[in-house]
């Protein structure tokens, strides 16, 4: 099978398109037929070096953690599944990534592809829906009527966040750059802060619960807008726990576990068009492709979610 693999951590030049032996399932697993997966900062962050203390991985890495595709065959103690079901999932972190024509996931990890979501937007959803669904239900059990701040509202986190909050009914304000301040609203933010022109630290008081996707000054200054009692969970790095604890604050540092049983739940919301997906940007599964969307995705300023056709 085609997949685009590197042989050691560097740069966008490490990606080498290249023939890969197929899959083959575990009992308990499926190979699917991948028709897309997607671009997550993860993956750039994984090919430079960055994470290989914390995720040791022997080479070759294929890299990418969304699949979306068909069953092509499934693992003896499968049950659930069965070859040409619509599937998609975050899988597990191996070194047997996505960026491949085909793919080995657990069951448990699948959920089903409403019929009315294409395999390119289906692939935008699992590690970046998964990873906002975690931080505002688990960590942040977020209500109705509560405030909530959502930093980097136009990007893959970003987008899924604020209409899951919408939805369960909490007053969302999010940040972003002048160019996206209207997209914001009409994904249903009822509060953008334009970053270039406005500090958010100065607008926002009294939130119930801040999703931060930056770190650095801009986690120091969610505090800030917080109220007593409030939440804040981070998907870059451990927020201070002195600052917390002076406002009686639950924070920490929240990483994605793959969860089948809570992408289902997130296929019902986009089956019944209350979840959309943003998908900003296109490129084919080729050794160019992967390259340009990796340049994209380390540019920061990606749209919603980067999508790769496999055809
Ligand atoms: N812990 C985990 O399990 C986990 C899971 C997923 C992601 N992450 C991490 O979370 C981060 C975000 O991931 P992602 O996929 O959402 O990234 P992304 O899609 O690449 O984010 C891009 C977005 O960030 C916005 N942005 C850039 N600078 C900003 C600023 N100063 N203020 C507000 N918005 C800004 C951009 O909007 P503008 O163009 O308007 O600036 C752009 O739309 C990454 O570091 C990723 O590694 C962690």
């Amino acid at each position: 099978m085609k997949a685009i693999v590197i042989d050691q951590y560097g740069g966008k030049e490490q990606l080498k398109e290249t023939e890969f032996e197929k899959p083959v399932p575990g009992e308990k697993q499926v190979i699917v037929k991948l028709h897309a997966t997607s671009i997550n900062p993860i993956d750039w962050k994984l090919r430079e070096g960055y994470l290989k203390e914390m995720i040791p991985f022997d080479f070759p890495i294929i890299l990418g953690w969304d699949a979306a595709g068909i069953v092509d065959e499934v693992g003896e103690k499968v049950t659930d599944f069965k070859a040409g079901d619509r599937v998609f999932a975050r899988p597990e972190t191996t070194n047997r990534g996505t960026y491949a024509e085909y793919t080995a996931v657990d069951q448990h990890l699948l959920a089903r592809i409403p019929d009315n979501i294409s395999f390119e937007e289906a692939a935008c959803v699992p590690l970046a829906g998964l990873t906002a669904w975690q931080c505002l239900f688990d960590f942040g059990n977020i209500k109705k009527g509560e405030k909530v701040l959502i930093h980097a509202g136009a990007g893959g986190v970003g987008t899924f966040a604020v209409q899951l909050a919408k939805e369960a009914g909490a007053y969302v304000a999010t940040t972003a750059g002048t160019h996206n301040v209207e997209f914001l609203k009409s994904l249903g933010a009822d509060e953008v802060i334009d970053y270039k022109k406005q500090d958010f630290e100065k607008v926002l008081k009294d939130y119930d619960f801040v999703l931060d996707s930056m770190g650095g000054e801009i986690q120091k200054k969610s505090f800030t807008v917080l109220k007593e009692g409030g939440r804040l969970a981070s998907i870059v790095s451990n927020p201070d726990q002195e600052i917390a604890s002076q406002k009686n604050i639950k924070s920490g540092n929240v990483w994605l576990d793959p969860n089948g049983e809570q992408l289902a739940k997130m296929a019902d919301l986009l089956e019944q068009n209350k979840l959309k997906v943003v998908i900003g940007h296109r490129f084919p599964l080729s050794e160019e492709g992967i390259k340009e969307a990796h340049a994209l995705s380390e540019s920061h300023h990606a749209k919603g979610k980067i999508v790769i056709e496999i055809r």
